[in-house]
Parts: structure tokens; C-alpha cells; sequence
């Protein structure tokens, strides 16, 4: 019989990670006080846990003004409308990152030009960016991906020469910090997804941070139907303008259970950075894998994904052989994000939205390339899930001997490589 799980082995780790999101009483007394209270919904906006909420949680990232809205893709749509940018602008976004990044700017009329990522930390390359600068340019969208941050001051050096905005997808750095400044307080805004995976998680909903009241008056009115608002987003206020806006504010029962979550952010944030520690240590003694780079103004980091890099020659496969292999050992892992320019996603013929429709050929990725993020959706990226680190000493040991004995079978895992492509439909 195979040692390997895959193949019909014993399983490395038969206990599962913890679950994800945590709860207790404490999120159902929150919950409980909402529904008692008969105020639910997010009108009128912000209710008393909504406006709460924005309080804490510019306090947790360390400045801004906070704006609770549904989800973390209408974030940065908010953002960009709220900075004037529509129609025909190009925004930049990096060519590794969930699909959102990319169709905000679309659904706020703007043209997302796709740039490449820097191999050391897969998140958006500076010098790509400079690159792809047209005089249409008006923002930059830098995601900080897994446990990584973009590299804010070339980022920020590059917005103010070429004068743009700057909205950090912070979807994975909630509690990430850059020369001790948080994640999302550096640019003009910062983009928090709380879905259900986030490690700040209220089931659906999203904060941005703004850099100015002025522009936090602006999203929340955008998000709650144009009514106006005063400065920093507060209650409505009419002496203010009206403007197009659309219902996308978070309801009151969501707003009651992301106070919890900020409550216990911390201690969950610090257990898995001492874990995540612990993992660089024990990985990179492993012959064929690369940790990703942590720049030293990366001061602290927040585990959304674990991403590491293997060079598939050296480590002795291709790296979804052993996401897949790891999967089945228990210990929970996948390949990542597809290369944006592999997409089929925006050909203006199957979206059918307006912007690639009218900018088709922004969309024809037949000669865009970008070799590193192809190199990581192909060949390198092993991601890991977050809750690896929240299973003590014993879930980094269990991943690690589960890398080890993968690697070890590396030859019969590659014979039966193309029967489990097939059965996995990779
Ligand atoms: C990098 C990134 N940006 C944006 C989003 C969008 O967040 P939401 O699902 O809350 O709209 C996500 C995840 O869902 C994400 O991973």
C-alpha cells in the first residue's frame, strides 16, 4: 500500500483544523440585544453598532475614517466613485488577486489594467505599475495577499508623482501593519472584506477606511442610496449634496457580531503569528521550498493564507500535485489564484458588462503576459488556510511531516500524476 493518503494511504493529520469563525455566548448576546432591540436593518444609516463598529475599528488599524458597507468588492468601487473616478479611467490592479480587485473598478465605469506581481512577495510590483502609467492613470489598487504586504512607500512615492489615488485591498490584512502604520490607513483608502472566510468575519460585510472625512461623508452616502452625510461619515445631514447611490449598508445584526470579532482579534492574531513564525522556521529547512519575502517594514503581519513558493524541480513536483497530496494528508491547502491574464472571465463576449464591451482592447490578454504571476498560478504557490495556525505547535508539526512525507514519495506521486489530474480535474 502507498504511504501517500492521495493514493490510498494512512492520513498524516486525521484530526480536523478548527473550524472557522469562532464563536461563543458572547456573539449570541450580541445578536440577541440586536433582534431585542427591533433596530436590524442599516437604516437609518449608520445605526448605533454600525457607527460603533467604524469607531473600533479605525482604532484597531490605527487612523482613518471608518465606512461599514455590505462586502469588500463594493469597498473599493465606493472608493473609487467617492475619488470622482468613473467612466474610461484606468486603475491599476495586480494580476494575482481574487477577481473582486479587478471588477470594482469595472463596476465604477473604470478599466482595470492588469500589471504584474513581484515574485518575492506576490503582491503587486511597483515597477510594473510605473510602467502601465498613461495619462488616463487615476488609481492603484495594491493587494496585500496571504500574509504579505505590497511595498506601500514605493507604492505611495509613485501615487503622489503621478498625483493618484491609492485604495489598499486589505481583504487579507486586517491587523497587517507597514512601518508600524496599519494596513489601510496608508492610502487614500483601505478596502476590508468581513465575509465569512476573513479573519475579521461577520458572515458578509465590509469596512473602508478613508483618508479624509470629506471622503468618508461621500462613501457613506454612496452606500446608503445618496442620502447625504456629514463629514467622517456620520449621521445624515442635509445641508450637504445628494448623489447617485444605491443601498449597500450593513445591517445592524452584522455590525453587533464584527464588534465581537474586533474584541477577540487580537489574541487570535498573535497566536497565529507566533505559529506562523514557527512555520518559516521548519520550512525553510526544507530543500526546494521558498518562503516568501518579508520586507522588514512589514512590521506586523496578519495571517489571512499562508502562501509559500516551491521551485518544482528542486522540490520534486509541481506544486499542485502537492496541494493536492497535502489536502488528502488532512492538512488543508490549495494552489491559489489563477494569473488574471488567463481569465476568461472579462472577455467583453461573456461578461457582457459595459466596460469591456466599450474597451475591448484592454481585455485581449493574447499578448499580456506576466511571468510571475504565471509562474505562481502554475507552478509555485502552495497556500494554506489560517486555521493551520490555530491548531497549536502539533498543526504546523503535522503539516510539515505531511510536506516531508510527500516529498519523500515524490517519484510515485509523479507516476500517478496524470490519473489524479483527471480524478481532481486540474
Ligand atoms: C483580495 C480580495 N479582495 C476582495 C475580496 C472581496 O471581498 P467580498 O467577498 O467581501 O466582496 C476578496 C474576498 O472575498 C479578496 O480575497
Amino acid at each position: 500500500m502507498s504511504e501517500l493518503a492521495i493514493l490510498g494511504g494512512p492520513k498524516t493529520r486525521t484530526e480536523s483544523y478548527p473550524a472557522w469563525p469562532v464563536w461563543d455566548q458572547r456573539d449570541i448576546d450580541a445578536v440577541t440585544e440586536v433582534i431585542k432591540s427591533g433596530r436590524w436593518g442599516g437604516y437609518p444609516y449608520p445605526g448605533p453598532k454600525t457607527a460603533e463598529l467604524a469607531k473600533r475599528f479605525a482604532e484597531m488599524q490605527g487612523g482613518g475614517y471608518a465606512v461599514p458597507m455590505a462586502n469588500g468588492t463594493i469597498t473599493m468601487e465606493v472608493a473609487l466613485r467617492a475619488a470622482g473616478i468613473g467612466w474610461g479611467d484606468e486603475v491599476i490592479v495586480p494580476g494575482y488577486t481574487f477577481q473582486a480587485t479587478a471588477s470594482a473598478p469595472m463596476g465604477a465605469g473604470a478599466i482595470p489594467v492588469i500589471v504584474d506581481v513581484d515574485p518575492n512577495n506576490y503582491c503587486l510590483d511597483p515597477k510594473a505599475a510605473e510602467r502601465a502609467i498613461t495619462s488616463k492613470t487615476r488609481a492603484i489598487i495594491p493587494v496585500h495577499l496571504g500574509a504579505n504586504m505590497a511595498d506601500m512607500d514605493s507604492i505611495m512615492v509613485l501615487a503622489e508623482k503621478h498625483d493618484l489615488i491609492v485604495i489598499e485591498d486589505c481583504a487579507h490584512a486586517h491587523g497587517a501593519k507597514w512601518n508600524g502604520r496599519g494596513a489601510g490607513t496608508i492610502g487614500h483608502f483601505g478596502s476590508f472584506s468581513l465575509q465569512s472566510s476573513k479573519t475579521l468575519t461577520t458572515g458578509e460585510g465590509g469596512i473602508l477606511l478613508c483618508r479624509t472625512p470629506e471622503l468618508a461623508a461621500k462613501a457613506a452616502s454612496i452606500i446608503d442610496c445618496g442620502r447625504p452625510h456629514a463629514l467622517g461619515g456620520g449621521a445624515e445631514d442635509d445641508s450637504m449634496d445628494y448623489q447617485v447611490g444605491g443601498n449597500f449598508r450593513l445591517s445592524e445584526i452584522a455590525a453587533a457580531l464584527a464588534l465581537v470579532g474586533v474584541e477577540r482579534f487580537p489574541a487570535q492574531a498573535k497566536e497565529r503569528e507566533a505559529m506562523a513564525d514557527y512555520m518559516d522556521e521548519a520550512l525553510s529547512e526544507i530543500p526546494g521550498i521558498r518562503l516568501l519575502r518579508r520586507d522588514a517594514r512589514h512590521t506586523t503581519r496578519s495571517f489571512y493564507r499562508y502562501i509559500f513558493a516551491i521551485n518544482p524541480d528542486e522540490f520534486g513536483m509541481e506544486h499542485d500535485l502537492l496541494a493536492g497530496a497535502l489536502d488528502s494528508e488532512g492538512i488543508e491547502a490549495d494552489t491559489g489564484y489563477e494569473a488574471m491574464n488567463k481569465y476568461t472571465l472579462f472577455q467583453p463576449h461573456k461578461s457582457r458588462l459595459a466596460v469591456p464591451n466599450a474597451f475591448p482592447e484592454y481585455f485581449d490578454f493574447t499578448n499580456m503576459k506576466l511571468p510571475a504571476a504565471e509562474r505562481a498560478s502554475e507552478h509555485e504557490a502552495v497556500w494554506f488556510d489560517e486555521n493551520v495556525f490555530r491548531a497549536g505547535q502539533k498543526g504546523v508539526d503535522d503539516a510539515i511531516a505531511a510536506i516531508r512525507k510527500i516529498q519523500a514519495n515524490a517519484k510515485e506521486l509523479n507516476e500517478a500524476a496524470d490519473e489524479l489530474r483527471t480524478k481532481y480535474g486540474r
